[in-house]
């Protein structure tokens, strides 16, 4: 069932569904999640059911203000509360050492645990009233809304479509972001960059003055993160990333073929075929990360075999854009 999140009955539904245990699809400015009590392990659990995700994928705890952090984190490194005095409420998850009685089902036990204090403002009005039940929810566990290496939501409908009626979803429009949430391992003296996103490389540097590592510089025994398995946000066509040349080259092979391929290009393409379903990107990365995931949901409904993505830039600004599309290309 979708309710209107603007509403004020709306957002004390949901927060009275989360306090008694059961599952939310919650609105946030990256992308819908499908939310749960952290502190309460059986809805948690109904999470994991519900995506058919492995437990060994720990989960972010959402919280309402930075105060909330205290519930969850046993400390927070310098340049960790930089980076929330920076980005926060906002794209940002970190990855802080967690109390032990907190959140275990949602980190799976780990020693460590996920923040983020989201900004979109019906994901702030639910967590705000959950701080005020009796007796309060303080924080709330949120994968993206989808099932396991699946498209993220990016709408409430694409939530009620992968979940059904009998999920409760607020809507809260299209997500701005598109993409989730940037993740910084706090943990490890430096910051570590383990999911690029809205919020860059370069903003993380300049907000608390380190350089951030990539997952790829430190050695193996990284905690686990699902949205860094190389399979993941697939559609069910086969993506593959080309450079515009070659892009160019496969389409002048192809003819007047091009019978279920779908482009999303950046640079000026010549088509030879009226049956491609051709989609120009932005200039912006942001632009392209809004509508992303929306763009493959709809390459698949108008019935894609096949789609051919000129590959974005190698620079910071388009890192999150580059992760999740090497991800679905890896998928195919
Ligand atoms: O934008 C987002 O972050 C969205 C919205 C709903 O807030 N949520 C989201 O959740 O993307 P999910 O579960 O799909 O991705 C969470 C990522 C996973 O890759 C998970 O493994 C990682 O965060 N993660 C969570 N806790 C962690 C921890 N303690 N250590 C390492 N990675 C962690
Ligand atoms: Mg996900």
């Amino acid at each position: 069932m979708i309710l209107d999140g603007t509403l004020d009955a709306s957002v004390q539904a949901a927060a009275l569904a989360l306090q008694q245990g059961r599952l939310l699809g919650l609105p946030t400015e990256t992308v819908y999640g499908l939310a749960a009590d952290s502190d309460n392990d059986a809805a948690v659990a109904q999470i994991f059911t519900a995506k058919g995700r492995p437990a060994n994928h720990p989960l972010i705890v959402h919280v309402a203000d930075a105060a909330a952090i205290t519930r969850y984190a046993k400390e927070v490194p310098v340049f960790a509360q930089q980076l929330i005095d920076a980005f926060w409420p906002g794209p940002l998850t970190l990855i802080l050492p967690r109390l032990p009685e907190a959140a275990k089902a949602s980190t799976g036990g780990q020693g460590s645990v996920g923040l983020r204090c989201p900004s979109h403002p019906v994901a702030h009005a639910v967590l705000k009233a959950c701080q005020q039940l009796n007796p309060p929810v303080w924080g709330v566990s949120a994968p993206s809304a989808n099932k396991f290496g699946r498209v993220s939501p990016t709408t409430a409908e694409h939530v009620a479509t992968e979940f059904g009626d009998e999920l409760l979803v607020l809507d809260g429009g299209a997500c701005e972001v598109g993409i989730e949430s940037t993740i910084v391992d706090c943990t490890r003296g430096v910051p570590v960059l383990l999911r690029p996103g809205a919020i860059t490389r370069d903003d993380i540097e300049h907000a608390c003055g380190m350089k951030p590592l990539s997952k790829e510089e430190l050695s193996a025994n990284t905690p686990r993160a699902s949205g860094t398995l190389l399979a993941h946000y697939a559609p069910n066509a086969k993506v593959r990333l080309m450079e515009a040349k070659q892009l160019q080259a496969a389409l002048d092979i192809l003819g007047k073929d091009g019978k279920n391929i779908a482009i999303y290009h950046r640079s000026p393409l010549k088509a030879p075929s009226a049956q491609l379903l051709l989609r120009r990107m932005s200039d912006d990365p942001r632009n392209v990360a809004r509508e992303l995931f929306g763009m493959l949901r709809n390459f698949d409904d108008w019935g894609a075999k096949l789609i051919w993505i000129e590959a974005p830039a190698d620079t910071a600004d388009w890192e999150g854009v580059r992760d999740r599309l090497q991800r679905a290309a890896a998928a195919g």
